[in-house]
């Protein structure tokens, strides 16, 4: 069947597969929010809560959609058709590649003030950075430009667009290969280096603590939410990434080698970060502060702070990188394959407009600032739309899906014999993907959401 088919719909290989999902997992949630929620919760408690949830709804989730999309061969409305026979679920499919859709374009926003500090950072300005107060001055002066934010804005989607244009190997698997690595190599750096600090032991024990009293319901919440969203679940990704894979592909180990390496990383930013802000004697402070405010102040302060600001700023752009091309991919897919257009058509309306979509929130911190609802920006509102209502209603689509709909033991017989045999003889692994995608997954998220729109 599949030397019939065109060999470049596919991922080369397992490695493709595996770097294209961690680079889609890998993102700003991973090194911008996990350091500072995990300070905010008291280390070692919040951790272990996230590692619960991680384990109970983040990785069915995750494991669900890669496999809907193996096993249909097919982008998400195809998929959610396939499986349930239903025009509705069809629907629900698409929603989830909307939702991807709708996150690219303030992720793009997000993602292109990463750029801008990093041309900060390069062209040394950073280091004359040293106290909260001048940092949040220059925050606030970059931030009030409205062009500042729309070039960089522009920028990243032009660079995502390169990549996108080349399709899936010539161009997700090959910005995966190239960030990757270079993404883990920085990464390591800047851990060695945070080895060095005076500070470094103290932040290893504080990942030891367990402060419970620190775990409150929002805590609960956010570990829940962070969980599934650092996973890139709930949004069109996983399904299309996984329609990407061969028939015969084996996929639980490579999931899992996905989830541990989202793991590794969050537990590494958060290690990384906490040294280097506790070195310099500050609070930890929320969302942008953290990036754009505490680190730096502290870059003035350490020996080779110029080449730890780019180091860090260019991290963190890889992992937006990767992550908002995983994004934008199913509707480019999907819109290619609806309309026949090319992909290099497809790649491009898709992108432009999720730029234009991105312009009011761009605009939310200067000239559309005094646009609000109920206190809002707009940005705010397509933040909090998506992640805290859309997201999870993905999520819960996927695996109600899978779970109830299809069948998790129709599913699993898509798995490759190898993996079956294993699950055979390791039937614990089994009922814990039965329990979990069928019961505690849908349970969970169902309460994240219900919190979000405050029912509860
Ligand atoms: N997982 C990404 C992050 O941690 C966010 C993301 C969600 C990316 C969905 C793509 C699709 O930042």
């Amino acid at each position: 069947m599949i030397e019939g088919q065109s060999k470049a719909r596919f991922f080369s290989n397992k490695m493709g597969f595996i770097l294209s999902t961690a680079g889609s997992a890998i993102g700003l949630a991973n090194i911008w929010k996990f350091p500072y929620v995990v300070g905010e919760f008291g280390g070692g408690g919040f951790i272990l809560l996230y590692f619960f949830f991680l384990l109970m709804i983040g990785f069915p989730a995750f494991f669900s959609e890669i496999l809907i999309g193996k096993i249909t061969q097919k982008r998400p409305d195809g998929a959610f058709r396939e499986l349930s026979k239903s025009k509705i679920w069809e629907k629900i499919g698409s929603g989830t590649m909307w939702t991807g859709f709708l996150v690219s374009s303030f992720y793009s926003v997000v993602a292109g003030w990463i750029l801008g500090y990093l041309y900060e950072a390069l062209s040394g300005n950073l280091l004359h950075i040293q106290t909260i107060p001048t940092a949040h001055g220059h925050y606030l002066s970059l931030m009030e430009q409205p062009f500042w934010g729309l070039f960089f804005h522009f920028l990243f989607a032009l660079v995502c667009l390169w990549f996108l244009l080349g399709g899936i190997r010539k161009g997700i698997e090959k910005c995966n290969k190239i960030c990757m690595p270079i993404f883990f190599v920085v990464l390591s750096l800047l851990l060695l280096w945070s080895f060095t600090l005076p500070t470094a032991k103290e932040t290893a024990n504080f990942f030891f603590q367990c402060n419970f009293s620190k775990i409150t319901p929002q805590a609960v919440i956010i570990a829940l939410g962070h969980a599934f969203f650092t996973l890139s679940v709930g949004q069109g990704t996983l399904v299309t990434y996984g329609s990407y894979l061969k028939p015969h592909s084996k996929i639980l180990s490579s999931a899992s080698v996905v989830v541990l390496t989202d793991t590794i990383v969050s537990l590494t930013s958060a290690f990384c970060i906490l040294s280097i802000v506790s070195f310099g004697n500050q609070n930890i402070q929320f969302g942008p502060g953290l990036i754009f405010e505490t680190l730096p102040t502290i870059f003035s302060k350490v020996t080779g702070g110029y080449a730890l600001s780019c180091g860090f700023f260019f991290l963190v752009f890889i992992a937006a990188l990767t992550s908002q091309v995983s994004a934008l991919e199913p509707l480019i897919a999907h819109i290619t394959e609806k309309f026949s257009l090319s992909r290099k058509t497809s790649a491009a309306l898709v992108v432009i407009t999720s730029f234009l979509l991105g312009i009011p929130s761009s605009l939310s911190q200067s000239t559309l600032s005094s646009l609000t609802f109920f206190g809002n920006t707009f940005f705010d509102i397509m933040n909090f739309t998506t992640t805290s209502i859309l997201v999870p209603l993905g999520g819960l689509s996927s695996v109600l899906l899978l779970g109830w709909k299809f069948g998790v033991h129709k599913a699993f017989e898509h798995l490759t014999q190898e993996e079956i045999h294993y699950l055979q003889r390791r039937s614990i692994i089994k009922k814990y993907f039965l329990i979990s995608i069928a019961y505690i997954a849908p349970i969970f998220i169902v309460f994240v959401f219900a919190h979000a729109i405050g029912i509860l």
